[in-house]
């Protein structure tokens, strides 16, 4: 085992464990789903979640649902009266995510939209505490843009995969390697955007952290 791997055991063993029922989920996503390893995983959840109980958002957004794991880690660690929307655009999971949430404890706290982002987004009638973006990585400065219209002031965008997997780094990018671009330039457009702070967190690919001044 490589020390990053090895690292990477030891603070998944120090942390809490993955709950049971998102065991499951992830197992089923390696079962019958194409890319299981876009699942946020089992110590992202548990940040996402201890997040969610630092913050006490009443009202939170998921850009990229896939198979709910992601908006059920946040859903644990909600207040009591709270609420998240979660956005989806492949139809043909809707289904199985609605499943999910049914047979969770949190259905009631969560609504799943069916669609394109960046069409939804603009028609939500209220403003968030947290916005999630994890779409496509294309589009994450649009996904931004629409997140900084919709978050409170103060309120949160986490980003999820701006390391994408160390590419970031590479000294000969390809070209057409468009979801490395989309990465790199939402990555440098945020860090001039004088309308945020952010941090970069190197937890499994990477998740910036960006507050609304
Ligand atoms: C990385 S996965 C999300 C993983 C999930 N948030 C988690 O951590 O478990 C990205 C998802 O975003 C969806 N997606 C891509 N473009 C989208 C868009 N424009 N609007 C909504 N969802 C989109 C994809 O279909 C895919 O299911």
């Amino acid at each position: 085992m490589e020390t990053n791997e090895k690292i990477e055991s030891y603070i998944a063993a120090h942390s809490d464990d993955e709950p049971d029922y998102l065991k499951h989920v992830r197992r089923q996503a390696h079962l019958s789903l194409l890319n299981p390893r876009m699942i946020s995983g089992h110590v992202q959840g548990r940040m996402l979640k201890m997040f969610a109980r630092m913050i006490c958002p009443q009202r939170v957004l998921e850009i990229g649902t896939y198979t709910g794991y992601s908006v059920l880690c946040i859903a644990e660690g909600l207040p009591q009266d709270a609420h998240i929307d979660t956005i989806e655009i492949n139809d043909e999971l809707e289904s199985k995510i609605r499943s999910t949430f049914e047979n969770s404890a949190f259905s009631q706290k969560i609504t799943l939209h069916i669609g394109d982002a960046l069409s939804i987004i603009p028609t939500f009638p209220y403003d968030f505490d947290i916005i999630f973006i994890d779409a496509n990585k294309r589009n994450y400065i649009e996904y931004y843009e629409q997140a900084l219209k919709k978050v409170k002031p103060k309120g949160f965008i986490f980003a999820d995969n701006t390391l994408w997997n160390g590419h970031v780094i590479e000294d000969n990018i390809d070209k057409n390697d468009l979801q490395t671009k989309g990465i790199m330039d939402f990555n440098t457009f945020v860090k001039h955007d004088t309308r945020v702070e952010k941090v970069m967190i190197p937890i499994r690919d990477g998740i910036t952290i960006i507050q609304k001044v």
